[in-house]
C-alpha cells in the first residue's frame, strides 16, 4: 500500500468513528466517550485534513457541533408539567374530540372556537420570565422535571430576554418549540438524520457558544404558569406576547365547526412543503381559557387540545417474510418484514399486521406487494395488497397458534363485547422471555422508572446477555463487567450509575404503573395509589389472606372496573409475579401518596355522584372532586361521606340506601354553593 492510501484508510476510519459517536451523541443522546476523548479524535482528524490536501476534508466542510451534548444540565422541576397532545387522524377522530369536549363540558356547541395552529416538530422548550425577565429556561425532560439549558436558549436572538413592555404578569411562562429552519438544515445536514435531531443536538450543548454555531430559531404557542392570569382566550394571549416581543406563528388561524376545521387542515397541509420548518399537523385548542381552565387534563395531555396529523405518507413495497411479536401483555402481534422502503423521508423495513383477523380479512400473504402508510411518530402499517401482482403459487398465512416461548397462545372471551378478542396473547407470564423482557422495556420507560442511557437497544442486549432477568436485576448490576462491553466507556457508565440511582426513589402511582399489571395504566395506577396510601398496604396484594377483601375495596373506586379488578386478581395469584414484585420493591425507596390538593374543599372526602348536573358533566364534577383533594368512588359503602344527587334522574335506591348509612346527602344546589363558596 501507498502511504498515500494508508493515510487515506486511516483517515476514513477516524470519520466513520466520529460519524458512531456522532449519532450516539446526537440521535441517541447517549454519548459513549468523553468529552476530552471526543476532542481528541475531532483534533486527530483536523490534523491529518490539514497536512494531507489530498483528504476529502469531510471534518472541515461539515460544520459539525463542536461538542457532544451534556446529560450534566442541572434538573429543575416544572412550574406546571409539559404534557404531550393526544392524535387525531381523521374527520371522525375531531368530530370524536368535539363531542367529548362537549359532553365533558355539558354543552351542545357545535361551533365551539377552535384555535389552530401547525404542530411544528421541533423540541420543546418552557422560558420563565419574573417581572419581564428571562430568568429560567428549561427542556422538556419527562413531562415534570426538565433541564436548566437557559444560557442555550439564550444564544437565539429572537427570544426575548427582558419584555419592554407596561402590564406583563409578574410570572409568565411561555412555552415554545425549538427548531432548525429547512434552509439552515441543508448546509448541516451531513452529521444529523433530521432537523428535529440537530435542534436536539444544539440545544443540549455544554457551552452556549456551540449552540450559537447553530441558526435555532423557535415559535412561542403556549402558556405555563402565569401570575395575575388576565387573558380570556388563546388567540388574545397570542396577539399580545407577539406585541411583547415573541415570535408566533403567523398561519394560525380561527375557526368554528368541523367543516372549518377540514378545510384549514387541507390549506396547512398544502402549505407544507413551501414552509421552510417542519410541521407534522394541526393543532386544535379550544379557544376559551375559561373552557380550556375547566377541561383540565388525564395524566398525559390536556382535553383541550389534540394534534389533528396530516394524512400518512403511503409508499409500495414487497412483504418479505411475516413474523410474530409479543408485547408485554403477551399480545402476539404479526409483524410484515418488507424490501426497505422511503415513505416520507422515512427508510421502513417493518411494517404492523395488527392481528389474526386483519391477516385473515385483507388475505395478506408473503411475497404480495402492498401498500404501507406510516401517519406521525405510529408504527407503520400494511393498508392494502394489491391483488393483481401476487404470485399464483402463493399461500395463505397461518397464523401460529404458539407464542416464541412455545406455550400455547389464546383468545380471550370479553365480558364487555360479548365476543372473543381479535388479539392473541400467550398464557404464559413472566415465565416467557419474550414477555419478560417487553416487561422490563416497560419498566426503563419514560412513564415509568424513566431510567436514561437504558433503552430498548440496552435492555435487549443485557437481556440477552443474561444481565438482566427481571427488574431488580437493574439495581444489582456489576458495572465492572458493563465496563468490558463494546461501546461502553467511564462517561457512559458514569451516566448509566447515576441514572439508576436516581430511579430508586419513586412515587407509588409510578411503581403501580411500573409493574406492568394489564388494563392498569397511568390513571388507574394513580387511582390505586390514592387507595393505598403507601407501599406497605399495597403490599398486603401479595398476602393471599388479605387480598379477597382488598379487592372488593377496589371495587369501589370510580374508574376502576371489574377488568381491573380482575387483571390485578390474576397477576397476584401467580407466585412468579408476586416474587419479582417483591424483589423490586426491596430494591426502591417508594414515597407515600401525597394527595397534590391536601387543602382543598374534600381533602380526604370521599364522594359518589346520582343523577345529571344542569351546569356540568359527571366527568367535569367528578375532575372538580379530585382537583379539590376529595376521592370518588363508584359504589355506596360505609366509608362514603357524601353523595351528591344532581337534580335530573337520580336513582333512588342509592339515596335510600345512603340515608339508612347516614350519608350526607348533598344536593345540585348545594354542591354548586360549595364550589362557589
Ligand atoms: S400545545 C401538550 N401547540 O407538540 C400541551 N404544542 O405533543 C399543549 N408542539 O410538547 C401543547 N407545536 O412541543 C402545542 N402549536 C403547538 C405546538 C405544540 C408543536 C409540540 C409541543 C408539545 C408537543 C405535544
Amino acid at each position: 500500500m501507498t502511504n498515500k492510501s494508508i493515510v487515506t484508510s486511516e483517515y476514513k476510519k477516524k470519520i466513520k468513528i466520529l460519524k458512531k459517536h456522532n449519532t450516539s451523541y446526537f440521535s441517541d443522546d447517549n454519548p459513549k466517550i468523553t468529552d476530552a476523548e471526543y476532542d481528541k479524535l475531532k483534533l486527530e482528524i483536523s490534523y491529518l485534513e490539514a497536512k494531507h490536501p489530498y483528504l476529502k476534508r469531510i471534518f472541515q466542510k461539515s460544520n459539525v457541533v463542536g461538542a457532544p451534548p451534556s446529560n450534566q444540565f442541572k434538573k429543575i422541576k416544572h412550574l406546571s408539567p409539559m404534557l404531550s397532545l393526544s392524535n387525531a387522524f381523521n374527520k371522525e377522530d375531531v368530530e370524536d374530540f368535539l363531542k367529548k369536549t362537549n359532553n365533558f363540558l355539558n354543552l351542545n356547541e357545535k361551533n365551539i372556537e377552535i384555535f389552530t395552529e401547525p404542530k411544528i416538530d421541533g423540541i420543546s422548550a418552557t422560558l420563565i420570565y419574573e417581572k419581564g425577565v428571562l430568568v429560567k429556561g428549561l427542556s422538556r425532560g419527562d413531562g415534570i422535571t426538565g433541564e436548566d439549558i437557559l444560557e442555550n436558549l439564550k444564544t437565539i436572538k429572537e427570544i426575548p430576554k427582558k419584555i419592554n413592555s407596561s402590564n406583563i404578569p409578574n410570572l409568565l411562562e411561555i412555552r415554545c418549540e425549538i427548531y432548525i429552519g429547512k434552509k439552515d438544515f441543508f448546509k448541516i445536514q451531513d452529521n444529523f438524520a433530521n432537523p428535529r435531531n440537530a435542534a436536539g443536538g444544539s440545544l443540549r450543548q455544554k457551552d452556549p457558544n456551540e449552540t450559537a454555531k447553530i441558526p435555532l430559531k423557535y415559535f412561542a404557542y403556549g402558556f405555563g404558569s402565569v401570575e395575575p392570569m388576565n387573558f380570556k382566550k388563546q388567540s388574545e394571549f397570542l396577539k399580545k406576547i407577539s406585541e411583547w416581543g415573541f415570535s408566533t406563528n403567523s398561519i394560525s388561524e380561527l375557526v368554528k365547526g368541523v367543516d372549518e376545521l377540514e378545510l384549514q387542515h387541507k390549506k396547512i397541509d398544502s402549505l407544507r412543503s413551501s414552509l421552510d420548518y417542519d410541521i407534522d399537523g394541526l393543532v386544535l385548542k379550544i379557544n376559551d381559557l375559561n373552557l380550556q381552565k375547566r377541561l383540565g387534563n388525564t395524566s398525559n395531555s390536556p382535553r383541550w387540545a389534540v394534534a389533528y396529523k396530516f394524512s400518512a405518507e403511503k409508499a409500495f413495497t414487497k412483504i418479505k417474510d411475516i413474523v410474530i411479536q409479543v408485547g408485554r401483555t403477551g399480545a402476539i402481534t404479526p409483524v410484515a418484514k418488507v424490501d426497505p422502503v422511503n415513505v416520507g423521508g422515512v427508510v421502513v423495513s417493518n411494517a404492523t399486521l395488527h392481528n389474526e383477523d386483519e391477516i385473515q380479512r385483507k388475505d395478506i400473504r408473503i411475497g404480495d406487494t402492498i401498500s404501507i402508510q406510516r401517519a406521525g411518530d405510529v408504527i407503520p402499517q400494511v393498508v392494502s395488497v394489491d391483488i393483481s401482482k401476487r404470485n399464483k403459487k402463493s399461500f395463505k398465512f397461518i397464523f401460529p397458534t404458539k407464542c416464541l416461548c412455545g406455550a400455547l397462545t389464546k383468545k380471550e372471551y370479553s365480558k364487555t363485547t360479548k365476543k372473543l378478542d381479535s388479539v392473541r396473547r400467550c398464557i404464559k407470564g413472566f415465565e416467557c422471555k419474550y414477555i419478560a423482557k417487553e416487561r422490563l422495556k416497560h419498566i426503563v420507560s419514560k412513564e415509568a422508572l424513566n431510567i436514561d442511557g437504558l433503552g430498548k437497544k440496552v435492555i435487549e442486549k443485557f437481556w440477552n446477555m443474561k444481565i438482566i432477568s427481571e427488574p431488580a436485576d437493574i439495581f444489582k448490576l456489576n458495572y465492572n463487567d458493563i465496563k468490558k462491553l463494546d461501546g461502553w466507556g467511564e462517561l457512559s457508565i458514569k451516566n448509566l450509575q447515576k441514572a439508576i440511582n436516581n430511579a430508586k426513589k419513586i412515587n407509588l402511582s409510578k411503581f403501580i404503573f411500573s409493574i406492568g399489571v394489564r388494563h392498569i395504566g397511568q390513571e388507574n395506577a394513580k387511582i390505586l395509589a390514592g387507595f393505598f396510601l403507601s407501599i406497605k398496604n399495597f403490599n398486603n396484594l401479595l398476602k393471599k389472606e388479605k387480598r379477597k377483601e382488598l379487592l372488593e375495596s377496589l371495587s369501589e373506586l370510580d374508574g376502576i372496573g371489574e377488568t381491573q379488578v380482575q387483571s390485578i386478581e390474576s397477576f397476584f395469584s401467580k407466585e412468579i409475579n408476586k416474587k419479582i414484585t417483591q424483589n423490586l420493591i426491596n430494591q426502591l425507596e417508594i414515597q407515600n401518596y401525597v394527595s397534590q390538593n391536601k387543602d382543598g374543599k374534600f381533602s380526604n372526602k370521599k364522594l359518589m355522584f346520582t343523577g345529571g348536573f344542569n351546569n356540568m358533566s359527571r366527568s367535569e364534577a367528578k375532575s372538580i372532586a379530585e382537583r379539590n383533594g376529595g376521592k370518588v368512588l363508584g359504589s355506596i359503602s360505609k366509608k362514603l361521606d357524601y353523595l351528591i344527587v344532581g337534580d335530573s334522574k337520580p336513582t333512588k335506591r342509592k339515596i335510600d340506601q345512603a340515608k339508612s348509612l347516614k350519608i350526607k346527602i348533598v344536593t345540585e344546589k348545594d354542591w354548586n354553593k360549595i364550589l362557589n363558596s
